[in-house]
């Protein structure tokens, strides 16, 4: 019997996906370090549907590791910062030879879970489904259907480019500011040239199309450098591009670029780095279902061919970041339980259970390409 374990849940992220876990009858169990809250999340969800909970603290790996019993179970984390909170539940997961699921929308996290974690996790059969939120699964799906597109219009693709944006306004919650002030300070990376190389952070912004308005995005790194080349070999380059800070965008890429240059100074980077994440940060923090309620998630990828010629865009269109994150862990999670079957080590959106089943999944959950 496999069984759900939301590490995390008492966060911000972890509460709405709490929600829609025990709403969609995953019957969880629910983790995190405080009783106190556990107890008030447990209130929360009263008459909602089955579940229950269980003390574990990133300080004590072995509670984390107590928390799963068979290769079956499936560890779905919210806590970050990832860079600084991480390791622990990834560690474990792939030493029970569990399935593994994250929030993190952090690059340098992403890239340690293909890197590092994948090849010690496929070793022990385990699955790991790294950043499955807003970051970055509908980049991943709208360039899984670009690509196919382009496969079935008989055009190779060298390059795709995605873009991410918010329509509608979106205000942080505390664990994403975290997450950010930590990546303001690390090294980025790109899919450049058939392999994933490191570049400084900031650089060339990019425009995407959003129905007859530019919208420009700032490039960092995602799941997609990673996970877009599996499903095409002939992808030369990916690039993922982030488009919140609308027409502030540009001044942050030079910003970040001059970071990038003062943090390449000896000690500099690890004393900012340092500042960034010290004391205890503030969690459980964020809009309310109300605020939330008129964003909208928006990514778009643009494939080209070998000569920088547009194949096609493919947009797709879903619900508010932090509900399609919660929506996306609580499917992800349902699907591992369904299927032992999948490939192991670190998977993307779309190898993990197939181009079809990402697209019927995402509808599912109103995340729709739209031409
Ligand atoms: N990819 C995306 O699109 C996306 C979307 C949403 C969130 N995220 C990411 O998900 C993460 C969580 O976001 P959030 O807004 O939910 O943050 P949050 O409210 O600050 O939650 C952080 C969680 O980590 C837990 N935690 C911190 N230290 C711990 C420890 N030592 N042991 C056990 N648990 C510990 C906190 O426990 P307490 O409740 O006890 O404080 C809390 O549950 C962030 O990294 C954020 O960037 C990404």
């Amino acid at each position: 019997m496999s069984r759900v374990i939301l590490f995390g849940a008492t966060g911000y992220t972890g509460r709405i996906t709490a929600a829609a876990m025990v709403r969609q009858g995953l019957e969880p169990v629910l983790a995190g370090r405080s009783r106190a809250s556990l107890d008030a999340l447990a209130a929360s969800l009263e008459g909602v549907g089955a579940f229950s909970t269980a003390l574990a603290d990133v300080a004590d790996p072995s509670s984390i590791r107590a928390l799963l019993d068979t290769p079956n179970d499936v560890l779905v984390s919210t806590v970050g910062p990832f860079a600084r909170f991480g390791g622990p539940a990834l560690a474990a997961a792939i030493d029970a030879g569990a399935a593994y699921i994250d929030s993190t929308g952090e690059p340098s996290f992403v890239r340690r879970v293909f890197e590092q974690a994948g090849p010690r996790a496929a070793a022990k059969g385990a699955r790991l489904l790294t950043a499955f939120g807003y970051d970055y699964v509908p980049g991943n799906l709208a360039g899984a259907i670009a690509l196919r597109r382009a496969r079935e219009a008989g055009r190779p693709a060298s390059r795709v480019d995605v873009g991410y944006f918010v329509k509608g306004g979106m205000s942080l919650s505390s664990g994403t500011r975290a997450s950010a002030a930590g990546m303001m300070f690390e090294k980025s990376f790109a899919f450049r040239g058939g392999e994933v190389r490191d570049v400084r952070p900031g650089g060339a912004v990019r425009s995407f199309d959003l129905g007859g308005q530019m919208w420009d995005g700032l490039p960092l790194g995602g799941s997609e450098h990673f996970a877009l080349p599996r499903l095409d070999t002939s992808l030369n380059d990916v690039g993922v591009y982030l488009g919140w800070a609308g027409k502030w965008t540009k001044a942050a890429s030079v910003g970040a670029s001059a970071l990038g240059v003062i943090t390449s100074v000896p000690g500099v980077r690890r004393g900012l780095t340092a500042l960034s994440t010290r004391g205890t940060p503030q969690t459980g923090q964020g809009p309310n279902a109300e605020d939330r309620a008129p964003g909208r998630s928006i990514a778009i990828a643009n494939v080209y061919d070998p000569v920088g010629r547009l194949i096609n865009t493919v947009r797709v269109v879903g619900p508010t970041p932090y509900d399609l994150t919660a929506e996306l862990l609580t499917w992800s999670a349902s699907m591992f339980v369904a299927r032992h079957e999948t490939g192991v080590g670190a998977l993307g959106p779309a190898d993990a259970f197939g181009v079809d089943e990402l697209i019927s999944g995402c509808a599912g959950l109103k995340l729709r390409a739209h031409d």
